[in-house]
């Protein structure tokens, strides 16, 4: 959540900051700013998007500065508003950042004391009131001092007024340093530096990053230590549209694809892996959609592996007791690497010294790189805040490690092959979806009920639905909605039902009956046709461990159909953001 862009270098760093800005659009987009510094320093502000943001710029009089700063937030301490916005400057500092400070009312009680007045609410103006405060000319004594005392999650950009470098520092936040030819980057990911060079460095808890122009220096306990610099296989193009008039749009449709690099590669990528049948007892740990992608993988692995299986959510596994009395494994799902809650999990269950696995899209990421073992997902850098492609290959990547459990076999070898074809169609009966959408989109709410690996996929139909539409939506296990939440069927109430698992559609079916009975407008999602159903979309029958990857996207579509007919911001849906760096 918030995402920072510093720069300093040959060029202006103006353009850098405005493009990476953004760029990190994805991570929060209440409010915006930029400092830049040449030889005074100068920060504007906006409420709203960037765009706001761009029609300022011109009054700066620094415009031409070849050192700045810059932040998109997410609000967590202050409302949205310009004055909560960052940069925040307290005497010599100025700083954008993206965490959380916890022990904000003590640290400010200190500086209140000291008759320091803040003009926000937040805990940034805070750090950087403690930060000058410390401040006597020696930048890595004075921050080694103020994060011994700092608690909580922070990546920083930080611009001292009398020093003529930009300096950074990390913990429990992403922060990745570009390596240019006479330029160098801060931002919170790798995709807005890839327009302008490949190389790039990470920086860990502790270091202290000096970016000068002419190179990157780092410290360790004051000391500067050699760093590797590595580089990115993300593209230049991949922050583009191309064409499409989403984000999330263009993200589905690059499903097949992805899911067919992700099949090719699978089984030798993990022929050194453990099996699962190695573990007593796997926990799957994630949060929202990648939740749903572990409840599918629990489904599945109880089914056919016999192991006990517990999907939980990350952020009341990092608080619950958990009991690791037999040989675990602790899989950990992640699109972009940085969920917070799950990095607790995480470092619960490495602390207990159980294997963990993670199944993570960003390689850079923190999760990727604590983990003992890492399926990376390669879906490309996801723009849109509804996931969807790397969901859709997290669900893959379920049913693959099953499926690799039970012995491949030809018939779901040849299987497999055909799945991306199979995925692209669907995909491609766009004015099917446009039509059941234009049946639902007045509806203000709207049910998915399914049982098993169905509930699984009916959750994130509802998700999905519910964070792009701004429909209230609601996934029930089928069986359940009699006790007590029928009573809010009313006429017309669009309930979709999945029913792909043979040994249970009947039962599901009759659930539908009874929602249809009390006025609801049903719409079935199965993988065959069944009869005296009005609204039915039918996918191609494959086998329980790939079948899913041919029923979510059809769910994706209709809820990207009906919040386009609802006017909706698709890919920055209000009150979210991308990255939950927060707890
Ligand atoms: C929903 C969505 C979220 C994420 C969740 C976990 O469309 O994108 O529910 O799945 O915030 O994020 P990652 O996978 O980055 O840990």
């Amino acid at each position: 959540m918030c995402g920072i862009v510093g720069y300093i270098g040959k060029n202006r760093a103006i353009d850098f900051l405005i493009d990476g800005l953004k760029c990190l659009e994805y991570r929060g987009y209440d409010s915006a700013g930029i400092a830049l510094k040449d030889k005074k320093m100068q920060v504007i502000k906006s409420l709203g998007r960037i765009s706001e943001l761009e029609n300022k710029i011109n009054e700066m009089s620094v415009i031409d500065a070849k050192l700045g700063i810059a932040h998109t937030r997410w609000a967590t301490h202050g409302v949205p508003s310009e004055i909560n916005a960052h940069p925040h400057t307290v005497g010599k500092v100025t700083i954008v950042h993206n965490g959380i400070i916890e022990n904000v009312e003590f640290l400010k009680k200190q500086l209140l004391d000291d008759n320091v007045l803040f003009k926000s609410e937040t805990d940034t103006e805070v750090l950087a009131a403690i930060i000058n405060k410390y401040y006597d000319g020696d930048v890595l004594g004075t921050l080694e001092k103020v994060f011994n005392i700092v608690r909580g999650s922070y990546a920083l950009a930080i611009i001292f007024e009398d020093k003529d470098e930009l300096y950074a520092i990390r913990k429990d936040s992403p922060l990745i340093l570009g390596v240019g030819d006479g330029e160098y980057f801060i931002a919170s990911d790798i995709i807005p530096i890839v327009k302008y060079t490949n190389q790039y460095m990470l920086i860990e808890e502790g270091e202290v990053a000096e970016l000068t122009s002419s190179g990157i220096n780092i410290y360790f306990n004051r000391k500067k230590i050699k760093k590797d610099i590595l580089k990115t296989s993300v593209m230049s193009q991949d922050r583009e549209k191309c064409g499409y008039k989403h984000y999330m749009l263009k993200e589905i449709n690059e499903e097949p694809i992805v899911l067919k690099q992700l099949i090719d590669k699978f089984f030798d990528y993990i022929k050194d892996f453990p099996k699962l049948s190695c573990y007593e007892e796997i926990h799957i740990v994630a949060c929202g959609s990648a939740l749903y992608a572990g409840m599918i993988g629990k489904c599945l692995f109880e089914e056919y592996t016999n192991i006990k299986v517990i999907c939980e959510v990350a952020s009341e596994y990092r608080y619950n007791r958990v009991l690791y009395d037999r040989k675990t494994l602790v899989i950990l799902i992640s699109q972009s690497g940085e969920t917070a809650d799950t990095i607790a999990a995480l470092r619960k269950a490495k602390k207990e010294n159980i294997d963990t696995l993670a199944i993570v899209n960003v390689k850079e990421s923190t999760i990727a790189r604590e983990s003992d073992m890492q399926i990376y997902i390669e879906a490309g850098p996801e723009i849109a805040v509804a996931t969807t492609k790397a969901y859709i290959l997290q669900v893959a990547i379920m049913g693959l490690l099953c499926y690799r459990e039970i012995g491949r076999n030809e018939k779901l070898d040849n299987e497999l092959g055909r799945l991306p074809r199979m995925l692209k169609e669907i995909i491609d009966h766009r004015d099917e979806y446009k039509k059941l959408a234009k049946k639902i989109f007045n509806n203000e709410d709207i049910f998915f009920i399914g049982r098993k690996i169905d509930y699984a996929m009916a959750l994130e139909g509802s998700l999905k639905l519910k964070e792009i539409s701004y429909i209230h939506s609601e996934a029930y296990q089928a069986g359940e909605l009699k006790h007590g939440t029928i009573s809010l069927i009313e006429d017309d109430m669009p309930v979709f039902a999945i029913i792909t698992d043979p040994d249970i559609s009947d039962k599901t079916l009759s659930n539908l009956e009874e929602v249809k009975a009390r006025g609801a407008k049903t719409i079935v999602i199965s993988n065959e046709l069944i009869n005296d159903q009005l609204l039915q979309v039918v996918v191609p029958k494959v086998s329980a461990f790939f079948q899913p990857v041919l029923v979510v996207p059809v769910l994706q579509m209709i809820a990207y159909e009906v919040a386009k007919l609802r006017g909706c911001d698709i890919d920055k849906p209000k009150n979210l953001a991308k990255s939950v760096t927060v707890e």
